[in-house]
């Protein structure tokens, strides 16, 4: 299984199960994102919409984007104000949707299944109005030092490992920079505020510079 035929078997429990990753990096994107509204936002990797509903608070438009049809479904199937508008793409691919330049861009606990951070930095680069702002929480890759990954109980019993990249902190900051961004904020988020503990997220806030 690729990593979208995964997230179309995963997307029928995705929001059923105990999840500290998906949890935790839900009350970070609203600890970290500034406040205000934001004209023009697009959320990268939307899933089931764990936080589109929330976004779609703060967004007068909101594009929610995802490759996997079966998550999108999901995120779909609730109820959206008719600001919010879903998109089926790989992002890794050029943002033809994209109809407006964004003022915010978030992408929460998807790149750890990107390969290359550099095609996502350019291509939101490309998409984001200069001053715009781009969030990344993901975990952290202290986390995937000790083995952790995007995981799921299968039906027939088993635990399917999706294809991971581990990026360091530094991969982050440094395509960031090579792509014209300022690194406003970077944190790190512990279970239970456990700071003596391994951080479970990772946080950054950049803004497009150039
Ligand atoms: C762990 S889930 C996170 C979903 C949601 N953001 C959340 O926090 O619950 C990762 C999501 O990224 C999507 N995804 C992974 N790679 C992608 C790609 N290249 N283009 C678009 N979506 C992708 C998957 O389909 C999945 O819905």
């Amino acid at each position: 299984m690729n990593v979208q035929q995964a997230y179309n078997t995963w997307a029928s429990s995705y929001d059923m199960v105990r999840n500290l990753t998906r949890d935790l990096e839900a009350q970070v994107l609203r600890a970290v994102l500034p406040p205000g509204s934001y004209a023009e936002v697009v959320e990268l990797g939307c899933g089931t919409g764990k936080n589109t509903a929330w976004l779609a608070q703060r967004a007068h438009r909101l594009t929610a984007v995802d490759f996997s049809s079966e998550m999108l479904a999901r995120a779909q199937a609730a109820p959206q104000p008719p600001h919010v508008r879903f998109q089926q793409a790989d992002i890794t691919q050029p943002w033809f949707w994209l109809t407006a330049p964004a003022d915010l861009l978030t992408c929460s606990l998807i790149l750890e299944h990107i390969q290359r951070l550099d095609v996502v930095f350019a291509l939101a680069q490309m998409a984001l109005r200069p001053g715009g702002l781009f969030y990344i929480g993901e975990l952290h890759p202290f986390k995937q030092y000790q083995g952790s990954k995007a995981r799921f109980d299968t039906a027939e019993g088993g635990v399917f490992e999706l294809e991971c990249y581990v990026h360091h902190i530094s991969d982050f900051t440094e395509s960031a920079r090579r792509h014209g961004f300022s690194c406003q904020r970077l944190q790190e988020w512990f279970d239970d505020e456990h700071r003596a503990g391994t951080p479970r997220i990772v946080s950054f806030l950049f803004r497009r510079e150039k």
